[in-house]
């Protein structure tokens, strides 16, 4: 689905803030990428949705060495963007407007996904006012719709407190054996990258590590309280800590 081959890139010439680094996502793959702040991860979607270019290195989506990015991949921004003067119906419906699809024709359609994201009594609300859960499932389910198969979130819950954000957890793990996508997801908490993924790369100044998760799915949030979960959390804590 898509292949970064020793991609190189910095803001400024001679200094890079990655080099030479390589990852693989397959196809139906939920794949976490995190890293210290800094680290370089929102760069890196940036370079994979194409707003930035590389200095070194090929970015393979679908086999192809595409020339727009972005027409391959829904990108979820750290911040969410929902545009405040836009109903959360009308926010939902932007890519498919961008899209040049008619409005008529796709209400049924989005009716039906903000009943499935617990937004059905929310459709004619605006942002503001909305829990900070409700947002970020308003974004997530507008990057849903620009119909692409690989999904790019940026600490999508990153904002929430932990309660809301348990919530999240259980929603997420309830409707992503229907979604059929391809996630990367930027999270700096570790209980939620293991709990989601299937893979784990751990991504330091120094280089990039792949963490496997062997966790049967379907999954459930309870998995944070059990042993196993908490001895990967130990092991990539220390793999985050440790000197090279
Ligand atoms: N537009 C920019 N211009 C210059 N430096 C930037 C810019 N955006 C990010 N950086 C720097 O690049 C590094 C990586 O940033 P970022 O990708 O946002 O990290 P992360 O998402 O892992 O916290 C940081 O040192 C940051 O200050
Ligand atoms: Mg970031």
């Amino acid at each position: 689905m898509l292949s970064i081959k020793e991609l190189t890139y910095g803001f400024e010439a001679g200094r890079p803030i990655f080099e030479n680094l390589s990852l693989d996502v397959k196809p139906g793959e939920f794949v976490s990428l995190i890293g210290p702040s800094g680290s370089g991860k929102s760069t890196m979607f940036r370079l994979i949705t194409g707003l930035l270019e590389p200095d070194h290195g090929e970015i393979i989506i679908d086999g192809k060495l595409p020339e727009n990015r972005l027409g391959h991949i829904g990108y979820m921004p750290q911040k969410d963007l929902l545009l405040p003067w836009r109903t959360v119906f009308d926010n939902v419906l932007l890519p498919l407007e961008v899209g040049k699809s008619n409005r008529q024709g796709k209400a049924q359609e989005i009716r039906a996904w903000l009943e499935r994201f617990g937004l059905a009594d929310y459709e004619q609300a605006y942002p503001k006012q909305l829990s900070g859960g409700m947002r970020q499932r308003a974004a997530f389910l507008r990057t849903i719709m620009t119909g692409k198969n690989l999904l790019l979130l940026d600490e999508p819950f990153g904002a929430l407190d932990s309660l809301t954000k348990r919530k999240m957890h259980s929603w997420l793990l309830g409707i992503w054996g229907e979604l059929q996508k391809t996630i990367m997801f930027i999270t700096h908490d570790l209980e939620e990258a293991i709990l989601l993924s299937d893979r784990i790369y751990l991504m330091k100044r120094t280089g990039i590590w792949e963490f496997k998760v062997h966790l049967p799915r379907p999954r459930s949030p309870e998995l944070i309280y059990q042993q196993t979960l908490i001895s990967m959390r130990k092991e990539l804590e220390w793999l985050i800590h440790r000197e090279s």
